[in-house]
């Protein structure tokens, strides 16, 4: 029996790694071990995704958040090195650009585990997102670079990283894919935030950039206030505490607690525009077809730009609209799978 250990801590982590989890679960040759730092812990931002989703219970959680990123990074270096050596996998499996991609990352690298990393070879070529520096550092020790698009690899390739490089489509819309047809007999959340089809519009805002800076975030709550449609906004237990420490004024938004999965996507999908600064809410925002706003100054996601389907919010226009061919069609967690076991040498 072979073994990986899965590293996973934030919302969209647990989305991730759902579709990949159940690739794994229809294998009888490799067992994963599912290890979540902690990193996000409120009920509506962990359990309601492992239960929605089947995510299997994780083997360990590590209860490490709410510090500042070089000392979560730490503490989860120490206490997933302890797991990597216990554990003894054959291969750990990060995902995305999170503190816990990183430590994840550090501590296999340092241990000489070899590492596949999903959503590989992504850059916004802004330094000053921490996430552009979890993205970078963890490429760069994968031995396995699972990439979503073909922006991606060419990304890679710039730095160098040629070897193990693989174009596999993208996990998420493998679980939108999975969850389309369950979603909307699951879920009655337009029914219970009193909404009509295509009548309103949602938001998400969290990123750093966005947020700790008072000024910059009261003129997003304003950008926002100002459009034509009712705007649901799920808010981000992050922005919450800086709106209510400051007292910033949400007038004019219809402000609701985080969603789970299912919710999230039905109101995405009915949705008659969506602004966000979501990596993930960028793509479903595509995968629905429902025009996105991106409040960002850059794009990882630069196909859905291309594609004409988001925009920067600096900008008035979108491009001419096309479809992406990318992201694939829902195999994506296959793929990786599939590549795991060739890179562990099973057949
Ligand atoms: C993190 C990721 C970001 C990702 C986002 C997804 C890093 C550097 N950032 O940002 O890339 O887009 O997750 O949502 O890893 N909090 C709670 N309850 C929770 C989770 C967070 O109250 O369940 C609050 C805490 O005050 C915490 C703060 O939000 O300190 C920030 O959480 P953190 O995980 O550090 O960063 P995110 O902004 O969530
Ligand atoms: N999401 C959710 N409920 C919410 C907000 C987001 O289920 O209230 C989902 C969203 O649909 C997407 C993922 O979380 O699948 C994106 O995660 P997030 O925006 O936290 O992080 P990012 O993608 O920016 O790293």
């Amino acid at each position: 029996m072979y073994k990986v250990v899965t590293i996973i801590g934030a919302r969209p982590q647990f989305i991730k790694s759902a579709a990949v989890s159940k690739a794994f679960l229809e294998r009888q040759d490799i067992e994963e071990i599912l290890v979540h730092t902690g990193q996000h812990y409120d009920k509506d931002m962990s359990d309601i995704f492992f239960n929605e989703l089947n995510i299997p219970e994780p083997k360990y959680n590590l209860g490490i958040n709410q510090g500042t990123h070089g000392e979560m990074t730490g503490k989860m270096l120490e206490s997933i090195e302890k797991v990597l050596v216990k554990e003894s996998p054959n291969m750990v499996i990060i995902y995305g650009d999170t503190d816990s991609t990183l430590a994840g990352a550090l501590a296999a690298a340092k241990l000489m585990i070899p590492i596949a990393h999903v959503e590989a070879g992504l850059r916004s070529y802004n330094r000053n997102m921490p996430e552009e520096i979890n993205r970078v550092l963890s490429d760069h020790v994968s031995n396995l670079l699972l990439c979503p698009t073909n922006a991606a690899v060419k990304n890679l390739e710039k730095e160098g990283v040629v070897n193990g490089v693989h174009q596999v489509g993208d996990v998420m819309y493998d679980v939108a894919l999975l969850m389309k047809k369950l979603a909307p007999s699951k879920s009655n959340i337009l029914e219970s935030i009193a909404v009509s089809r295509k009548q309103y519009a949602v938001a998400t805002i969290h990123r750093q950039e966005n947020t700790s800076s008072i000024d910059t975030l009261a003129k997003i709550l304003d950008y926002l206030r100002t459009q034509k449609h009712q705007i649901i906004f799920p808010l981000h237990p992050r922005t919450r505490k800086v709106i209510e420490t400051h007292n910033l004024n949400l007038d004019g938004l219809t402000v609701i607690n985080p969603l789970g999965y299912l919710d999230m996507s039905v109101l995405l999908a009915n949705a008659q525009s969506i602004y966000t600064d979501s990596g993930g809410v960028q793509k479903e925002a595509y995968f629905y077809r429902v025009p996105c706003v991106t409040i960002r100054s850059e794009t990882e996601w630069v196909e859905t730009i291309d594609s004409g389907w988001n925009r920067l919010w600096v900008d008035d226009e979108y491009l001419p609209r096309k479809d992406i061919s990318e992201y694939g069609s829902g195999d994506a967690a296959n793929a990786i799978v599939n590549i795991l076991a060739e890179h562990m040498n099973i057949h």
